[in-house]
């Protein structure tokens, strides 16, 4: 389904072709070099802030809306070594134009009709506008160097690798591995964001208990990442809304041949799924499953890794979860700190199940200074 966007890379390739992308890629996510966005992304989130409380009162803010287009500036940022300046908006919203074309099935599965033809015609060119921009930019980059005053950007790992017969990657593997980190970097950190917002919103006890542990931490200075380890309310309640509402709520695999999962026969080609959204919410497993109770997380320093697995498990992890950790904490703690949030008053919350888990109609809220 996402093959037909995202090329080969590394999120829709397997086997050999698969594990040594992973291992070309691992070098992008170290911590050193992840930390060195943490002012970038505070940035980002400070600028929100500004923006939200700038706003007329009597509208509401698109929250998710907004902290998509918050993530994407991030994870381009980070892999790119810059920011999308002019082009960002129309570079938004074909990544938007995508996206919905994705959530919505393979586009060339879909019946044969004149609608099915406009969207796939949407599809195609918003993926040639994305296209063109990603490949201008990996061209820049190529012809500008990589600035050497600090650790590469993510791009910068991809341009630097060679293969063992001293080969580099390709335009067509770079545009891949690009367009693979930017779409599976952004949406899934919106969400996770916009469903702490949201219970957070539904439980203005713990927002405040999160504002005290920021302020406690922080002072009047904007939260860094040398900070985050202290911050520990803010963490669990980041976990905690990936457990009621993981952005990834089915994992899906092929079996390549006969297998025997418990007492299930699985034949050959049949598909499996793993639901991190139903196994969140098994009893057994976590008492009280469908209340929102972030002080599980602190109690309990590590979760059983396939109990709780927002990112997945086994090789195929999730290669960004510590860059959307530390992005989620940093934003969490700026927008905590920084604003109240409510709710917009009658608006209905209901998950809908695409790509990601989003809110169905949106998340309109109301923000103000406190
Ligand atoms: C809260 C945010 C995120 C969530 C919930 C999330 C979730 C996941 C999950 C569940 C998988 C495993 C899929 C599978 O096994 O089929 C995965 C894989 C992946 N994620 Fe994330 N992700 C997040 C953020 C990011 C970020 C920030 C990036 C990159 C900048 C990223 C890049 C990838 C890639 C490339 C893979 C494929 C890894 C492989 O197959 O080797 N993700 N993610």
């Amino acid at each position: 389904m996402l093959t037909p966007l995202l090329g080969e890379g590394l999120l829709t390739s397997h086997g050999d072709s698969w594990r040594a992308q992973r291992e070309y890629t691992n070098p992008m996510f170290q911590r050193r070099r992840v930390e060195q966005f943490g002012g970038a992304i505070q940035r980002q989130a400070a600028q929100l802030v500004a923006d939200w409380t700038s706003r007329d009162e009597k509208q509401p803010i698109r929250a998710d809306h907004d902290l998509t287009g918050l993530t994407l500036q991030v994870v381009v940022t980070a892999i790119l070594g810059g920011e999308l300046g002019d082009i960002g908006e129309g570079f938004g919203r074909a990544v938007d134009a995508v996206n919905a074309a994705v959530s919505h099935g393979d586009p060339r599965d879909t019946p044969d009709t004149d609608v099915v033809r406009a969207d796939f015609a949407s599809f195609v060119t918003a993926r040639q506008t994305i296209d063109r921009i990603v490949r201008l930019l990996i061209r820049a980059r190529r012809f500008v160097g990589t600035d050497d005053s600090g650790l590469p950007d993510l791009l910068g790992v991809l341009l630097e690798h060679r293969t063992p017969a001293g080969e580099a990657l390709s335009d067509r593997e770079l545009r891949d591995q690009v367009m693979t980190m930017v779409m599976a970097g952004h949406e899934t950190t919106a969400k996770a964001l916009t469903w702490s917002l949201y219970l957070l919103s539904q439980h203005p006890s713990i927002a405040a208990d999160v504002r005290i542990e920021v302020n406690r931490v922080c002072g009047d200075s904007p939260p860094t990442v040398a900070q985050l380890p202290e911050l520990a309310m803010t963490r669990a309640v980041i976990n905690e809304a990936m457990r009621l509402y993981p952005p990834i709520w089915v994992i899906s695999r092929r079996a390549v041949s006969d297998d025997q999962l418990s007492d299930f026969d699985v034949p050959a080609d049949s598909l499996v799924c793993v639901s991190p959204w139903l196994i969140h919410r098994e009893a057994d497993l976590w008492p009280d499953p469908t209340e929102f109770k972030p002080r599980r997380f602190v109690d309990i320093e590590s979760p059983d890794p396939f109990t709780f697995l927002p990112f997945g498990g086994g090789p195929r992890l999730c290669i960004g979860r510590g860059f959307a950790l530390m992005e989620a904490q940093l934003v969490l703690a700026t927008l905590c700190r920084d604003v109240d949030f409510e709710l917009w008053p009658g608006h209905e919350v209901l998950p809908e199940a695409l790509v990601t888990l989003k809110p169905a109609e949106g998340m309109p809220m109301r923000v103000r200074r406190p």
